[in-house]
């Protein structure tokens, strides 16, 4: 795989990405703009209504037999038919980093299913994670789904599936924001 890429998520009045809802889960939201740009390898921050960034990273807690099913699966960002995008930037309470890597797992895997339920959903929706807790900003992860339109309805129903999962008792921030792609 390849190495790790800073990606920038700028809310204002460019980018390719048109918002249509900034919704907030849990906690605080954030606020509403025209347009999203998401930059790899930035440069300079330009004038926003808020900007978020992450690095892609290795994996923590797929094994083996789950990293070859998901990448026998899953399909690329960019795809022309994905004109539908979420960002959903989340932040796990204190409770989930003091516990130790192995009980990380135990609830995201064995108790939630996570990836087990993701994979229902694969290839329509594709999808990237990028870590931010280790660069001072106010989410730990940005997670960035595309999809089709009429792939919407069962990304919500995935989300529903999450929502209810032991592990989501661990979030404490979460943002659901949709994109229509202008460009
Ligand atoms: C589309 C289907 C999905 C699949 C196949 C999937 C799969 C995965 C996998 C394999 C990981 C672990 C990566 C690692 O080992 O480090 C992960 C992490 C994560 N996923 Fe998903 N996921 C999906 C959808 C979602 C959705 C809809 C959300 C909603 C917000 C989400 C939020 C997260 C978060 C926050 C993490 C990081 C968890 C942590 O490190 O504590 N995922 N996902």
């Amino acid at each position: 795989m390849s190495s790790s890429v800073t990606v920038r998520f700028t809310a204002g009045n460019e980018g390719r990405w048109r918002i249509t809802t900034v919704q907030s889960v849990i906690g605080d939201t954030l606020a509403p703009a025209a347009r999203l740009a998401v930059a790899e390898e930035p440069e300079a921050a330009t004038a926003c209504v808020w900007s978020l960034s992450g690095t892609t990273s290795n994996v923590r807690y797929a094994n083996r037999a789950e990293l070859t099913a998901l990448r026998a699966r899953q399909a690329g960002l960019d795809r022309p038919e994905a004109t539908r995008a979420a960002l959903i930037p989340v932040r796990k309470a204190d409770a989930w980093w003091a516990l130790a890597q192995d009980e990380r797992r135990d609830i995201l895997e064995e108790q939630s299913r996570h990836t087990a339920i993701g994979m229902d959903y694969l290839p329509q929706i594709a999808r990237r994670l990028h870590h931010s807790r280790d660069l001072g900003e106010p989410f730990d992860f940005l997670t960035w789904f595309e999809f089709a339109p009429e792939h919407e309805a069962a990304f919500d129903a995935l989300l529903v599936r999450l929502h209810a999962t032991p592990e989501w008792t661990y979030v404490e921030r979460e943002v659901d924001i949709r994109l229509t792609r202008v460009a």
